[in-house]
């Protein structure tokens, strides 16, 4: 067995199974770009604060780079034995360029390389989440323009409550995705902080020039206090509990998608490349990578309470159950980007239901409020013309109609206030554009909606 590190004070090496417990390689080892690039810099570093000749440091950089490239052209393996990333490059550094890979660890603590690389590697992750989002949002908006006049029933405790239009329904969406973006570059700013230089929790006694490492790393700010620097995970937990909102917002739409494809809806055909097949049934037609979508929510949020409830009630500084904190990560960055890629494609090609959509608009007296404010127009208080519509609805029921067809006769005995011009109301077209104050469904109002968060994913990308 490979001696450790740290073994100098140990009299016994690490037991088989407490050492196969403890090894994080199998997960951390995503790291390994982020950790090669930090130790690059740290290298000129120590040359910087005469720790290191140049030549010493330009041996440790070479080793370093063809580490590199041996374990993207997958000629490296990891050793469990080494632990994690950070021992496995070390190890494999000093076997390559010898006593002098000795020197690259000194003053820095795994505690605070840890923290680095994490740092590098979810400031790349947040970018490419917004990225990905921003695919999506593009896809939606597009899908919204194509159906700004395309009606369908608007809900209320998935009650038919008042014409929507189904352009309007989509750019719902897009609105949310923008609010997790925000966030999202809010935790960005969070996270580009550079723990870098604080070593296990007091700080470094070498003079390590800690701005000239940031700049190296690509870091806004460095951390200002050590111990905070090295048990500080909050910056893990803000991205994941981005990620559970965006996969809550998804779950919506997941089950929104759900309930319009199936059968009793009828409103929308998901592609048939998203969906399976039943074993038993010959006809089904199973949304499951919208069931699934649905259903991975559980896994994000799970991870979300698992960081939590690592970070409860650890003692300052670096604790060992930290290292946990990267499955979790992983497990919910992985399982977003999954979600949000597969979502890119389906809603690109589902496909409406023009038909079923429109004659959905026309059954539930979905312009019963219209018609109570065309009273209010008239003068009549609005307590008052909603007890009128409410009758007018029951006389409806009772005689099997809708709205649309009352006639002005029938209308005239529950108010004196109405004329002809009231038909014009009655319809689903005249509701909708009727809600043309800012941020409703009329349709002008949703041309306005596209343009701008156009060129809000232009400036995204700028
Ligand atoms: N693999 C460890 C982690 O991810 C690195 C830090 C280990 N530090 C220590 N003192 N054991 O947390």
């Amino acid at each position: 067995m490979a001696k450790k590190a740290w073994s100098g004070r140990f009299r016994k090496s690490m037991a088989k199974k407490a050492e196969e417990f403890s090894a994080s390689i199998d997960i951390d080892k995503r790291l390994y770009k982020q950790d090669i690039l930090q130790s690059i810099a740290y290298a000129r570093a120590l040359q910087k604060a005469k720790i290191l000749s140049q030549s010493e440091a330009q041996k440790i950089i070479k080793g370093l780079t063809a580490i590199l490239k041996g374990i993207e052209s997958k000629k490296i393996k990891f050793k469990k034995e080494h632990e994690d990333i950070h021992m496995n490059i070390e190890m494999l550094l000093i076997s390559k360029v010898g006593d002098v890979g000795k020197k690259l660890h000194t003053g820095r603590s795994r505690n605070d390389q840890v923290s680095t690389d994490f740092r590098m590697y979810l400031k790349l992750k947040i970018i490419e989440t917004v990225s990905f989002i921003t695919q999506f949002q593009s896809v939606l908006i597009d899908k919204a323009e194509e159906n700004i006049n395309q009606l369908m029933p608007g809900y209320t405790h998935l009650q038919r409550a008042q014409p929507i239009s189904f352009g309007h329904y989509l750019m719902a969406y897009v609105e949310m995705f923008e609010r997790d973006k925000d966030r999202l570059m809010h935790i960005h700013k969070n996270t580009d902080v550079m723990p870098l230089g604080s070593g296990a929790l007091s700080g470094t006694m070498l003079s390590i020039d800690r701005k000239f490492l940031a700049k190296q790393l690509g870091f806004s700010r460095i951390s200002q206090n050590s111990l905070d620097a090295v048990s500080d995970r909050d910056f893990v937990i803000d991205y994941v509990y981005a990620a559970s909102v965006i996969m809550m917002h998804l779950s919506r739409l997941s089950e929104e998608l759900v309930l319009f494809s199936s059968y009793e809806f009828d409103f929308i055909e998901l592609p048939e490349d998203y969906c399976t097949g039943s074993s038993l049934m010959p006809q089904k037609k199973n949304p499951d990578i919208a069931e699934l979508v649905r259903g991975k929510v559980g896994r994000v949020y799970g991870q979300l309470i698992n960081l939590l409830t690592i970070m409860k009630s650890l003692p300052l500084a670096y604790n060992r159950d930290m290292q946990e904190d990267k499955e979790a990560a992983f497990d919910a960055i992985d399982t977003l980007k999954n979600c949000l890629s597969l979502y890119i494609e389906m809603l690109r090609k589902i496909k409406v239901n023009s038909e079923r959509m429109d004659k959905a608009v026309r059954k539930g007296f979905l312009t019963a409020t219209d018609l109570a404010y065309y009273l209010v127009n008239k003068g009549v208080a609005f307590r008052e013309a909603h007890r009128i519509v409410g009758e007018i609805v029951a006389y409806c029921e009772d005689s099997n109609m809708e709205l649309e067809y009352v006639s002005l006769k029938q209308l005239k005995k529950f108010s004196d206030k109405f004329t002809y011009d009231v038909q014009r109301v009655l319809t689903a077209e005249e509701s909708v554009k009727n809600k043309s104050g800012i941020g409703g469904t009329a349709p002008e109002r949703i041309k306005e909606a596209i343009k701008s968060a156009r060129a809000n994913l232009v400036n995204a990308k700028a």
